[in-house]
């Protein structure tokens, strides 16, 4: 049975393997993400065909970032393809803009990128201050600049979704671990139902679907652990 919470990040290296992807897991996973990794080999068109076709839902993770008349027509012209989610950094301008041209697609709002600490943070001459409240009040600005949700690692999905500006918003978490699987680079990570229980209203997993050796088998292991009883949203 499929559950769209679970978003398979089709991290594959092009579009044909892609497809093949989504064939395999069939009516199981309903909800693909597409990231830059895929954009020019095909990224765009499968997005489309898995929309147009297959009725899955779509998250592109463009992660844009510009001058806002510059998003705004970045975000028009991705906005004709229908999709679901598409992020953007969190930066107030940019939000707006990309709300300004969005149509039907959610802007998802990045906060600060999970792979850089406070080291890079200070080389990046980003203000002082505890990574974590940085991460917080991000998404407090992109939510309250109109974004419809934001990417946050399991760890503060449950201080974002304590702030008063996420009621109603989205949050999205990468960084998800089936119990038992290999973290990879990922630092931070928490099980699918620790992610979804600390206020996640969708999950995305990559390599410990695509990268199985039985990629159903892994997707309907993280399918059956969304419908136990810890993976409830504190709130629902
Ligand atoms: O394979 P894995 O489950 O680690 O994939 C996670 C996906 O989420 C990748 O596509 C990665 O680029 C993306 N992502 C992330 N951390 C972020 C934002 C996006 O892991 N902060």
């Amino acid at each position: 049975m499929s559950d769209d919470r679970l978003i398979v990040a089709m991290d594959v290296p092009d579009a044909l393997q892609g497809l093949a992807l989504a064939e395999q897991l069939g009516d199981l996973v309903s909800f693909y993400k597409i990231g830059l990794g895929m954009l020019t080999s095909g990224g765009l068109a499968l997005a489309n065909e898995l929309k147009q076709d297959h009725g899955k839902r779509i998250f592109l993770d463009m992660k844009l970032f510009d001058i806002s008349a510059t998003i705004e027509a970045a975000v028009r012209g991705i906005a004709r393809f229908d999709l679901d989610f598409l992020t953007v950094h969190g930066d107030p301008h940019v939000v707006n803009a990309a709300k300004q041209a969005s149509g039907n697609t959610k802007i998802l709002a990045v906060t600060i990128l999970t792979s850089l600490d406070r080291a890079d943070l200070d080389a990046a001459m980003i203000l002082p201050g505890d990574v974590p409240q940085i991460v917080v009040d991000r998404a407090a600005r992109a939510l309250t600049a109109g974004a419809d949700g934001v990417i946050a690692s399991p760890n503060e999905a449950a201080a974002i979704r304590a702030l008063p500006e996420a009621q109603g918003k989205l949050i999205v978490t990468p960084g998800v671990r089936p119990a038992g699987s290999a973290s990879g680079d990922q630092k931070r990570i928490a099980t699918p139902a620790a992610a979804i229980a600390a206020g996640a209203d969708h999950i995305v997993v990559g390599r410990p679907v695509w990268a199985a050796p039985a990629p159903r088998a892994a997707a309907e292991a993280i399918l059956a652990e969304l419908q136990s009883p810890q993976a409830r949203q504190p709130n629902h």
